[in-house]
C-alpha cells in the first residue's frame, strides 16, 4: 500500500520528469540510457559520457588535460558569440587573474550585507502578497529577485517605475542567448552566432552606461573591471556571462525546489526544522541539478581512474546522472532534505576545479532568502498551478503559483493577526543601513553564516588536491 509520504515522492517525480519532457526529450532519453551502462560511455559523434561522480570530478579538477577551450567545448561556442573574457571559456593565467579580482565580491561576507539591501524589499512584498491570500508566481518572481542582485552588483541602474518589466526583459534575453543546443552541436552557424550576438548587444546596452559613469568609489563588478585598466569590449563579456548565468540558473532552481518541498510534504519539515535549510538547498541542488551536462575538450590523452580519453574528442560530464549514483546517493529519486551527503560528492552541482561556480555564495543567498520566507509564513504555502518551460536552457517551470493554505491560514489567524505574524519574521526586519564603505569592510569579517563554506578552487597543477503544460 501507498503512503502519502510515497505518494508525495511518486508526485515529485512526476513533475521532474514533466519538467524534462516539456522540451528535452531526445536528451533526457539519451542520458536515461546510458546511465546504468558504465561510468564512462563513448558516443560517436557526441563524445565520452561520464556518469560516475569520481570520475567527473577527477576530469574537472584537471584542466590541463581536459579544457573549456578546446574544440567543441562549450567555451568555443560562447566565444564565438560574447568574444573573450566571458571566464567560462578562459583557462590558465588569464581565468585566474579575472577570477580573482571577482572573488571577494562574490564572497559570504560581502553578500551578506548586499543582498540585505537588496532583497529585502522584494521579500517582504512576497510575504505580503502571500499573507494578504494573493496567488504569486514564483517563476516571475525569481526573475526579480535574481535580477536585481545581480544588476546590482554589477553595477546597472534599472529605474524603479518599471523595475520588474526589466528585470523579466533581462531575463528573457539572457535565455534566448543561452538557448540550447544539440548534444552534437560542436559550433554555432553563421546565422545562429549573429541572433545570439544581437541578443548579446541587447544585453550590453544594460551595462554600456554603467561602464560610462566612471565611478573609481563604486564596488559594483563593472567599475571595478574599468578600475583596473579593461576596455568596455574587454568587460562584455564577463558582464554577460554574469547577467545570463546569475539570472537563469537561480530562477529555474527555486521554483522546482518550491514544488519539490510541496509536492513530498517537506515543506511542513522544513518550517518546523529550520535547522535543515542549508541541506533542504543541498538536497534540491541535487535534485535539480541545474546544470545536468558539463562539457569539456580533451587537451591531451589522458587516462583517468582506468578510463582513457583520447586528446581532440570532447567529453560530457552527465551532472544528472552523477546526482543519481545509487553508491552515492542511495535511491536517488527521492528527495529528502535530511539527507546527508558525501564530502567527496557534496557541491558537484556546482562543478569542481578552477571552473567552480562563482555564484556559489549568492545562490545559497537567494535560494536560502526565499525558503525563510516560505518556512515563516502563517500558514504553508500549496501549488495552485504550474506549467512546464519550453526553449530554456535549464528545464524547469514557466509558471508555478503559489498561495498560502487558507485552512493553515485561518488557523494561524485564529492564533493572531496573519498580517503581523508574517511581519515579525519579515524580511523587512533585517537593517537597510549599510553604506558601501562599510561593505569593504565587512567582507572578511567571519561572521556566522546559513551557507555552508564554499570549496576552494584549484588550478591544475596546483598540486593541492582537491581546493576546493499545466497541472
Ligand atoms: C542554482 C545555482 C547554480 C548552480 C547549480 C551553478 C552551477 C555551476 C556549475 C556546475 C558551474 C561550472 C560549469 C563547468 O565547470 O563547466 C558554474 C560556473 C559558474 N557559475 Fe554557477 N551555478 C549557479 C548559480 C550561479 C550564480 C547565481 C552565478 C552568479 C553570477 C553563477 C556564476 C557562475 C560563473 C561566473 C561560472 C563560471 C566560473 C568559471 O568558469 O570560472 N552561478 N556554475
Amino acid at each position: 500500500m501507498i503512503d502519502s509520504t510515497d505518494r508525495g515522492q511518486a508526485r515529485a517525480v512526476w513533475h521532474e520528469l514533466l519538467v524534462y519532457a516539456a522540451d528535452h526529450v531526445p536528451a533526457l532519453l539519451l542520458v536515461e540510457a546510458v546511465r546504468h551502462l558504465g561510468a564512462v560511455v563513448r558516443l560517436p559523434r557526441v563524445g565520452y559520457l561520464v556518469n560516475d561522480p569520481e570520475v567527473g570530478k577527477a576530469i574537472l579538477e584537471d584542466s590541463g588535460a581536459f579544457t573549456k577551450t578546446g574544440p567543441g567545448s562549450m567555451g568555443s561556442m560562447i566565444t564565438q558569440v560574447v568574444g573573450e573574457n566571458a571566464l567560462m571559456n578562459m583557462e590558465g593565467p588569464a581565468h585566474q587573474a579575472l577570477t580573482a579580482k571577482l572573488h571577494d565580491l562574490f564572497s559570504a561576507a560581502y553578500l551578506d550585507v548586499v543582498s540585505r539591501q537588496v532583497l529585502a524589499e522584494p521579500l517582504a512584498r512576497l510575504r505580503r502578497e502571500l499573507v494578504a491570500g494573493r496567488d504569486v508566481d514564483l517563476v516571475r518572481f525569481m526573475h526579480l529577485l535574481s535580477g536585481k542582485m545581480i544588476c546590482h552588483m554589477l553595477g546597472i541602474a534599472v529605474d524603479q517605475k518599471d523595475e520588474d518589466e526589466t528585470y523579466e526583459r533581462l531575463w528573457s534575453v539572457g535565455a534566448r542567448l543561452t538557448a540550447p543546443v544539440g548534444l552534437t552541436t560542436t559550433r554555432l552557424s553563421d546565422t545562429e552566432v549573429a541572433v545570439r550576438r544581437a541578443q548579446f548587444e541587447d544585453l550590453m546596452d544594460h551595462a554600456r552606461g554603467s561602464f560610462q559613469r566612471n565611478d573609481p568609489r563604486s564596488d559594483s563588478i563593472i567599475q571595478r573591471l574599468r578600475g583596473l585598466g579593461m576596455s568596455f569590449e574587454e568587460v562584455k563579456g564577463v558582464t554577460a556571462a554574469l547577467l545570463t548565468v546569475g539570472t537563469q540558473t537561480v530562477s529555474a532552481t527555486v521554483p522546482r525546489a518550491v514544488a519539490l518541498l510541496v509536492d513530498t510534504g517537506q515543506l511542513a519539515l522544513l518550517r518546523t526544522r529550520r535547522d535543515l535549510r542549508t541541506s533542504a538547498i543541498d538536497e534540491a541542488l541535487r535534485y535539480v541539478v541545474p546544470a545536468p551536462i558539463m562539457l569539456r575538450s580533451v587537451e591531451k590523452t589522458s587516462t583517468v581512474a582506468g578510463h582513457e580519453f583520447k586528446a581532440g574528442h570532447r567529453v560530457l560530464i552527465l551532472a544528472y546522472n552523477l546526482m543519481k549514483h545509487r553508491r552515492w546517493f542511495p535511491k536517488p529519486r527521492r528527495f529528502d532534505i535530511t539527507r546527508q551527503h558525501h564530502r567527496k560528492v557534496k557541491y558537484l552541482w556546482f562543478g569542481a576545479g578552477s571552473h567552480f561556480c562563482l555564484g556559489f555564495n549568492l545562490a545559497y543567498r537567494e535560494i536560502g532568502a526565499v525558503l525563510e520566507v516560505l518556512e515563516t509564513l502563517p500558514g504553508e504555502v500549496r501549488v495552485v498551478r504550474r506549467r512546464y518551460a519550453h526553449e530554456v536552457l535549464i528545464p524547469t517551470y514557466s509558471s508555478l503559483v503559489v498561495r498560502l493554505d487558507p485552512v493553515a491560514k485561518k488557523k494561524n489567524a485564529d492564533d493572531g493577526n496573519p498580517a503581523q505574524l508574517g511581519e515579525q519574521h519579515s524580511a523587512g526586519e533585517v537593517h537597510l543601513g549599510a553604506e558601501a564603505d562599510r561593505r569593504k569592510r565587512e567582507v572578511g569579517d567571519g561572521r556566522a553564516h546559513a551557507e555552508p563554506a564554499q570549496p576552494q578552487r584549484h588550478e591544475a597543477g596546483s598540486g593541492q588536491g582537491a581546493k576546493g503544460g499545466q497541472e
